[in-house]
């Protein structure tokens, strides 16, 4: 078992994790040339449109000897519970450091996590073909972060391949080899998983002792149900069978079953036979922050938007789910998620992967409300927000700000904008500060990101954990669509902006509603009281146009009879809102 190295690739988002990949699978000749194209890990059409991973992606490679299996990660904050799981199934990790950007808060987050695992780390500085690269300055700023010397820190291209083969020796001789025994009871570790239409459930797992054959019976240690094998093989990075999985193996078991419910990420596989085999230690759940509802626009969707759900989890272990029904949009979910870029990319993937049209309430965070009697309520869309509670308790947060301190100011004003505080500044390194501040986690979902990259010209990042509950001053505004609640359009707002919030979505909703023939009314509400309001301008239809010649009169009457119907309509009117509409108002 001494030729298998297990090892991650970390950094913060576009630092080049895999593009570096890309050159691994060229030198250890894993793709076919004719077959490669860039980013070859990132295998969704979504992470190749938008440049960036969003899964965890394993593939196995041979290289000199050794059997290299290497998992691709995601680099953005939503997505670390993918990156905590990748780190779980191995011994190594390559921390990736941008050497004209220098270290991030991603950068520290994900150094701090694979230490934590007890990880073997590979300091190692990309895009050094830059002008703009400084690899002294950012060699020196990771060794003293490691406390490590300066000289042990690699600098590659990952672009041009420079340096990618000596970091593939450095991943052989400083990565331990697994140590798992083969002569064990199997016990395999299920860190991913997804669903293939012929082969069920697919778990991707990392075994950590023992060995299994494809047609084995295996049996899920926190489910209990035991199924037989249909395949096993490995992250080619297609899956390619194989007969047999041993200790230290990372690979995939097609298990045949059609019901999602039965694979659980964390879990432990032992064979069916071998009864007593400890389960090994799972992972902690993910903790979703961010909440909102999701109705299908057709109720008729309800049953395959269910099932797209159930299906789309077994691939994202961080997405939480539960009922809900609302008297205008009918039966539906709410999701729990990591984050906002988290919920947009889940509702893209049903959008594609499902082929469904779907209506996303706002999102928000979880609230509790103490209502007048002292009952605790949780409060995690619109809807539940109470009318009468006596106060309100939101999240707070603590973010790590990492910047050059040329950007102080910037991040200062920035978070000036929230509701929050600046803590602490102190330097890390000599280009690099750290602030650390307090803020709801409503100020932060709210475009906070957006804010402070383009104050700082992308040179600051940050990192976020939950901390306490504290009161908030928060409202709900009510949004009226030609005198009807839109119950999806409602969202929770900190009092302080609730006049301006409210101004911002009638106006955006006057933008992307579609005119109708009638003139419709938006209001935007705080209880009763009205505190925004736009008209969308009736659509003129030319009910004359097939008059020819002059007879005034026929074209006056035509057109009064145009009005009284238009008064008609507007009346009784009903506006059907798109679903794309929805999507609209949620991009600032
Ligand atoms: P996420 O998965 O979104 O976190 O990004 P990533 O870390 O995988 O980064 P990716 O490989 O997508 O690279 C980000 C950008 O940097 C791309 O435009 C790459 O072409 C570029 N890039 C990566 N490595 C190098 C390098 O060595 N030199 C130069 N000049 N550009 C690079």
């Amino acid at each position: 078992m001494t030729d298998i190295r297990n090892f991650v690739i970390t950094a913060h988002i576009d630092h080049g994790k895999s593009t570096l990949a890309d050159r691994m699978l060229e030198i250890t000749k894993t793709v076919d040339p004719r077959k490669f194209h860039a980013q070859y890990l990132d295998t969704m059409g979504l992470e190749q449109e938008r440049g960036i991973t969003i899964k965890m992606q394993p593939v196995t490679m041979q290289y000199q000897g050794t059997m290299l299996n290497l998992i691709d990660t995601p680099g953005h904050v939503d997505f670390s519970y993918e990156v905590s799981r990748a780190l779980a199934a191995v011994e190594g990790a390559v921390l990736l450091v941008d050497a004209a950007q220098g270290v991030q808060a991603q950068t520290i987050a994900n150094m701090e996590q694979a230490i934590l695992q007890g990880l073997t780390i590979i300091p190692v500085i990309n895009k050094i073909d830059l002008p703009a690269a400084k690899p002294e300055a950012v060699k020196a700023e990771i060794a003293a972060l490691l406390d490590t010397p300066a000289e042990e820190v690699l600098a590659i291209s990952a672009k041009d391949g420079t340096g990618v083969e000596e970091l593939l020796q450095r991943v052989i001789t400083q990565v331990g080899a697994p140590e798992g025994r083969e002569e064990k009871k199997f016990r395999a570790l299920i860190f991913d998983s997804h669903y293939d239409d012929f082969r069920g459930v697919i778990a991707h797992v990392r075994v950590v002792d023992g060995a299994v054959k494809s047609r084995e019976k295996i049996r899920f240690a926190a489910t209990d149900v035991q199924t037989e094998i249909l395949e096993i093989g490995i992250f080619s990075p297609e899956l390619v069978a194989k007969d047999v999985l041993s200790a230290g193996a990372i690979g995939y078991i097609a298990t045949g079953l059609k019901d999602p419910r039965a694979v659980r990420i964390g879990d432990t596989l032992t064979l069916a036979k071998e009864r007593g085999a400890v389960p090994l230690v799972g992972y902690a759940e993910p903790q979703p922050v961010v909440f909102a509802a999701l109705f299908p626009e057709d109720a008729d969707d309800y049953d395959p938007l269910k099932e797209a759900l159930e299906r789309l989890m077994l691939n994202d272990a961080a997405l939480t789910i539960a009922p809900e029904e609302s008297h205008a949009l009918g039966r539906g979910f709410r999701l729990g998620f990591l984050g906002t870029l988290h919920l947009e990319i889940v509702v893209e993937r049903l959008r594609r992967e499902a082929n469904l049209s779907i209506i996303v309430t706002h999102p928000s965070v979880a609230l509790r409300a103490i209502t007048e009697r002292g009952e605790q309520i949780d409060v995690l869309t619109p809807r539940d927000f109470p009318t009468a509670a006596q106060s309100i308790m939101e999240p707070w947060v603590k973010i790590e700000l990492l910047v050059p301190p040329e950007y102080l100011s910037p991040v200062v004003q920035v978070i000036a904008g929230t509701r929050g505080t600046v803590e602490k500044t102190e330097s890390v390194t000599e280009s690099r500060l750290k602030i650390t501040a307090t803020a709801p986690l409503l100020d932060v979902i709210e475009g906070f990101a957006d804010r402070l990259k383009s104050a700082t010209s992308g040179y600051a990042s940050f990192s976020w954990v939950t901390y306490e509950q504290r009161p908030g001053d928060l409202v709900k505004l009510r949004v009226l669509v030609a005198h009807e609640e839109v119950e999806a359009l409602n969202k929770i707002v900190p009092r302080v902006r609730a006049d301006r919030e409210g101004r911002r979505i009638a106006k955006k909703l006057k933008e992307v509603l579609p005119a109708q023939l009638f003139a419709v009314a938006i209001q935007v509400a705080i209880g009763t009281r009205v505190i925004a309001r736009e008209t969308i301008r009736a659509m003129r239809k030319d009910v004359t146009a097939g008059l020819y010649g002059g007879d005034f009169t026929r074209k006056k009457k035509l057109l009064v009879k145009q009005r009284k119907g238009k008064k008609r309509m507007e009346k009784s009117g009903r506006v059907q809102i798109p679903s794309e509409v929805f999507v609209k108002l949620l991009k600032k």
